[in-house]
C-alpha cells in the first residue's frame, strides 16, 4: 500500500516566529494516522529550527531546493551536503517556480536529482503542463516529456526515494484547479508511463501527487481518485486550520 502524502511548500512565506507559530499549530491539532506522511517545507534558514520544533512529531521537514553540485563558489546556494547535515532527509526539485523565475531547464533538473538521490536524499519532482497545452489537449506530450528527459535516465532503485507531484501551471496559485476526474486521469496517465519504463511493482509503490490550488473544499474529492496519493499545497499550507483540513481529508 502506497504511502499517503501532504506536503506543505512554505515558499517565501513565514519569518522566524510565524514559522515557530504554524508548526506550533500545525502540531497541536495534527491526528497521526497509519501510511500517512506530513512534509512541511519553511525556507532554507527556518529549516533546522524546524527540525527542532517537529522532533517529537511525525512531521518530517524537507527543503525547497538544493544546489546541483556537492560544494564550491556558488554564491548563495545551498548544497545537498549542507541540509543532510542538519537532517533534512527530503527536498522539492523542479517547481514551476524554480522552472520559470531561476531558468532551471532539465539539464539543471537532472543534475540536482543525480545529487540529491546520489547524498541519499528523497526527491519530490514536481512537473506540469501550462494552460495552453491544457486548452490544446497536448498536455500529454508535455508531462511525458518531463518525465521522460529528467526521471527515465534513473535506476530503477532511485524510485525508493522518487515521490512525483503533478502541478499543472494553470491551477497554481491560481485558485483554479483540475477536477478530480482531471487530476485522476493524467495520474493514471502518469503511474502507466512509470509502468511502461520500470515495470509494475514500481508504478505501484511510487506515490503521485497533486498540486494546484488544493483547498479544504476541493481536497476530499481529489484525494478519492485512486492514483491521487495526496497533495503538495502552497497558500492553504500557510494557514493552520486549511491545512489541518486537507490533512484530515486523505
Ligand atoms: P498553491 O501552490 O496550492 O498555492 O496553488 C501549490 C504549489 O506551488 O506547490
Amino acid at each position: 500500500m502506497r504511502n499517503k502524502i501532504v506536503v506543505g511548500n512554505w515558499k517565501m512565506n513565514n519569518d522566524k516566529s510565524q514559522t515557530k507559530d504554524l508548526i506550533l499549530s500545525i502540531k497541536k491539532s495534527i491526528q497521526q494516522k497509519d501510511n500517512l506522511r506530513v512534509i512541511l517545507s519553511p525556507s532554507f534558514i527556518h529549516l533546522e529550527s524546524a527540525i527542532s520544533e517537529t522532533l517529537d512529531t511525525n512531521i518530517e521537514i524537507c527543503a525547497q531546493n538544493i544546489h546541483q553540485k556537492e560544494f564550491g563558489a556558488y554564491t548563495g546556494e545551498t548544497s545537498a551536503l549542507m541540509l543532510k547535515s542538519i537532517g533534512v532527509k527530503t527536498v522539492i526539485i523542479g517547481h514551476s517556480e524554480r522552472r520559470e523565475y531561476f531558468k532551471e531547464n532539465e539539464q539543471i533538473l537532472s543534475e540536482k536529482i543525480n545529487t540529491a538521490l546520489k547524498n541519499g536524499l528523497e526527491i519530490i519532482y514536481c512537473f506540469g503542463e501550462q494552460y495552453k497545452d491544457r486548452k490544446n489537449k497536448n498536455y500529454h506530450q508535455i508531462v511525458l516529456s518531463q518525465i521522460k528527459n529528467v526521471l527515465f535516465k534513473l535506476d530503477p532503485k532511485d524510485f525508493e526515494n522518487v515521490i512525483l507531484a503533478y502541478e499543472p501551471i494553470w491551477a497554481i496559485g491560481t485558485g483554479e484547479t483540475a477536477s478530480a476526474d482531471e487530476a485522476q486521469e493524467i495520474h493514471g496517465f502518469i503511474r502507466n508511463v512509470i509502468k511502461e519504463k520500470f515495470g509494475n511493482e514500481i508504478s505501484e509503490k511510487t506515490p503521485i501527487i497533486y498540486g494546484g490550488s488544493i483547498k479544504p473544499v476541493n481536497a476530499d474529492k481529489i484525494f478519492s481518485k485512486k492514483d491521487v496519493d495526496g497533495g503538495l499545497v502552497g497558500g492553504a499550507s500557510l494557514k493552520a486550520d486549511d491545512f489541518i483540513k486537507i490533512i484530515n481529508s486523505l
